[in-house]
Formats: structure tokens, C-alpha cells, sequence
């Protein structure tokens, strides 16, 4: 079997993060979220993985190179614009090379992992096996109906939903599915959709098989779903203090990693803080993971995702619910007369008190 993971798209809902990094490489808990999908594939027993990537291909092949470090054996597949994740398989028809083969959108990440559904597809054999999970808001996902355990039928983004069963990011196929990404055509966006070709297999005859899935899951192309699965994956960590901990209360599950330094501050977990950072004088709430080489100094940060060698320093009102890039600094100016001192990017948001 092989493994499918697709980290094209723009991201616009993500932006300005995605102007300058792929969606799939914003760190949840300190990882690119594309690297969770990577090991729950290689976990399942799948190491001949394929990447679809668009115009981030490089920050991804930097980030995960040739599979090596993850046990996999990865190949990059290029696609030249985003045209729909049905579009994505039609050109990954090569790569698979008519093997039953596992579909991971590569911003999706599943806290139940993929072993035993993976296991349960290879050994049923049905066309297709689909992952389904309820969810509050149907209308942002695909939408299946079943009845009597079937799937009768499948709508992207329905405007009135048949149920509150999402499909999940996740997808097991045969080869009958390269007939349906050649029959379907473009949906109302434009692109070539899944979950059409996933309808044409049901309305040809083939067996698509539905599994409701355990445990969360989250699609996270937005900040609030970021967040969300910063907090759910933090959620699962185990303590562990490699780095230096100097007059500082450091309350349930933290991670501190080596060459991370915390002085005078209190972090109350669950929460990370990456290689080489500094937290001095500052309070690190729960559910907050610190990037490498990032530093808060005299401020206090909760339920946030603070990037890679950025710094923030004598703040004195709480961050939350934030996620903040790379090399950013967020600082008091302390210059006279009081004022607010701006450099944001394009579609930076800000909110002031
Ligand atoms: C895509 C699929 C949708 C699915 C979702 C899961 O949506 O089209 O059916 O429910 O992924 O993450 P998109 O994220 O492209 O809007």
C-alpha cells in the first residue's frame, strides 16, 4: 500500500502566516503539523509515501527531504496549481501505480492514529474506505448521508447538510478511483473535488465503505483550528525538563527541550518550550507551546502559538489566543510620547486593549 499526503493549497485563511510558510509546516506543539500525518502513515506500515506539493515545494522538501529521518521513502509530485484534491490524485496516478493507497490531506491531523483503519481497508478490500467524524459546523466540510451503514450520498460544503457527519482528511482507495477523478468535472470553485469522484464510485456500483472515527480530529486551516489542535495535541504530552529551570515554578505537564532556559517565571502546563528558548520574569500559560530560540521576558502568554526566534518582551497585558511567526518582535517602545509602533505585514491582525 502506499500513502498519498497532499500539502498544496494557498492557505489564505491562514494569511499572513502562508505568505511566508506552507500551511502544513506551522508547528502544532512544536511540529509541522504535515510531520504528524508523515509518522501516523509510516506507524499504519506505509513508507512509499507521496507528496503533492504546489508553490511552498521547497520549504516542504527542506522540511522533510527524503523520508529517511521518518522511515519513509518520499516522493514529490508537482502540481501546478491548486485544482481540487480530486486533481491531485489524477496526477498522482504514476506514484501509485495501481496499488490500494491511503489519501492524507497534509493539514489534517487525527489524535487515534491510522493502524487499525488502515489495517481493517487492506483487509476488507472494499473500492474506498471513508473516515467520518460529527462535527458542529457540516457546512464547512464534505457531507455524507448513510443509511442502513451505506454512504447513499456525498456533498462539499453543503449549504443545508443531510447530517452532522464531516468527512475527515483521510481517505483509502483502489485503483477504480483514477476512473472517477477522469469522469468528474470542476464544481462550482473550480476545482476537481474528492468528494464527487468518492459519489461517482457510489453511483457506479463500487463498494465505499464509512467509518465514524474515534477521538478528535481536526482540519486546521484556520487560526482557531490551530489553536484548538495546539491545545488537544499539548494535551497528550508527557513532562520532561531537559533544559535549565532557575527560581521558577514549572506546574504539570511541560516539556522544557534542552538549551532552553527558564528564570523567575512560572510556566503552568500543559505547555512546550523549544531549544535554546528564553523565559525570564514571565508567566507561560496553559496550552502555549514557545518555539526554538523565541524569547518572553517580562510578559505572560496563554493558549498561544509563539514561532521560531521571536520575541516578546515587558508586555503588560496577557497575549491569548494568538499565534505569532517567525522573528517577530513584540516589544514596549517605552519612547515618549506614549504611542503604538507598528511594522505588520499584509493581513497582519492586531488586537489592542
Ligand atoms: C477538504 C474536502 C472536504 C473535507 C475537508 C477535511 O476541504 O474538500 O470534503 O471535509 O477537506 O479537512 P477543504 O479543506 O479543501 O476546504
Amino acid at each position: 500500500m502506499k500513502g498519498l499526503i497532499l500539502s498544496g493549497g494557498r492557505g489564505t485563511r491562514l494569511r499572513p502566516i502562508t505568505f511566508t510558510s506552507a500551511k502544513q509546516l506551522v508547528p502544532v506543539a512544536n511540529k509541522p503539523i504535515l510531520f504528524y500525518g508523515l509518522e501516523a502513515l509510516v506507524e499504519s506500515g506505509i513508507r512509499d509515501i507521496g507528496i503533492v506539493v504546489g508553490d511552498t515545494r521547497q520549504e516542504i522538501k527542506d522540511a522533510v527531504g527524503d523520508g529517511a529521518r521518518f522511515g519513509a521513502r518520499v516522493t514529490y509530485i508537482e502540481q501546478e496549481a491548486p485544482l481540487g484534491l480530486a486533481h491531485a490524485v489524477l496526477i498522482a496516478e504514476a506514484f501509485v501505480g495501481g496499488e490500494p493507497f491511503v489519501m492524507y490531506l497534509g493539514d489534517n491531523l487525527l489524535r487515534a492514529g491510522l493502524t487499525s483503519l488502515v489495517d481493517e481497508f487492506r483487509a476488507t478490500a472494499p473500492n474506498a474506505q471513508i473516515l467520518l467524524a460529527r462535527v458542529p459546523n457540516p457546512q464547512q466540510f464534505g457531507v455524507a448521508e448513510l443509511a442502513g451503514g451505506r454512504v447513499v450520498r456525498l456533498v462539499e460544503k453543503p449549504t443545508t447538510p443531510a447530517s452532522d457527519l464531516a468527512l475527515v482528511g483521510v481517505y483509502m482507495f483502489d485503483r477504480h478511483v483514477f476512473e472517477a477523478v477522469q469522469a468528474i468535472r470542476p464544481s462550482a470553485r473550480g476545482e476537481l473535488e474528492i468528494t464527487d469522484a468518492i459519489q461517482w464510485l457510489i453511483d457506479h456500483g463500487r463498494v465505499v465503505v464509512p467509518r465514524i472515527i474515534d477521538g478528535w480530529w481536526k482540519d486546521t486551516g484556520k487560526l482557531e483550528d490551530i489553536l484548538e489542535a495546539n491545545r488537544l495535541v499539548l494535551d497528550t504530552i508527557d513532562r520532561r525538563i531537559a533544559g535549565e529551570v532557575e527560581g521558577s515554578e514549572v506546574l504539570g505537564k511541560v516539556i522544557i527541550e534542552v538549551g532552553a532556559k527558564v528564570v523567575q517565571s512560572t510556566i503552568r502546563g500543559p505547555a512546550v518550550i523549544g531549544k535554546g528558548a528564553m523565559i525570564e520574569n514571565a508567566y507561560i500559560g496553559p496550552f502555549t507551546a514557545v518555539g526554538d530560540h523565541a524569547i518572553v521576558r517580562s510578559s505572560e502568554v496563554e493558549h498561544s502559538i509563539v514561532l521560531e526566534g521571536s520575541s516578546i518582551t515587558d508586555i503588560a497585558g496577557r497575549i491569548e489566543s494568538s499565534l505569532i511567526g517567525r522573528q517577530v518582535s513584540i516589544y514596549r517602545a517605552g519612547t515618549k510620547p506614549r504611542s503604538y509602533n507598528f511594522m505588520l505585514g499584509d493581513r497582519s491582525q492586531l488586537g489592542l486593549v
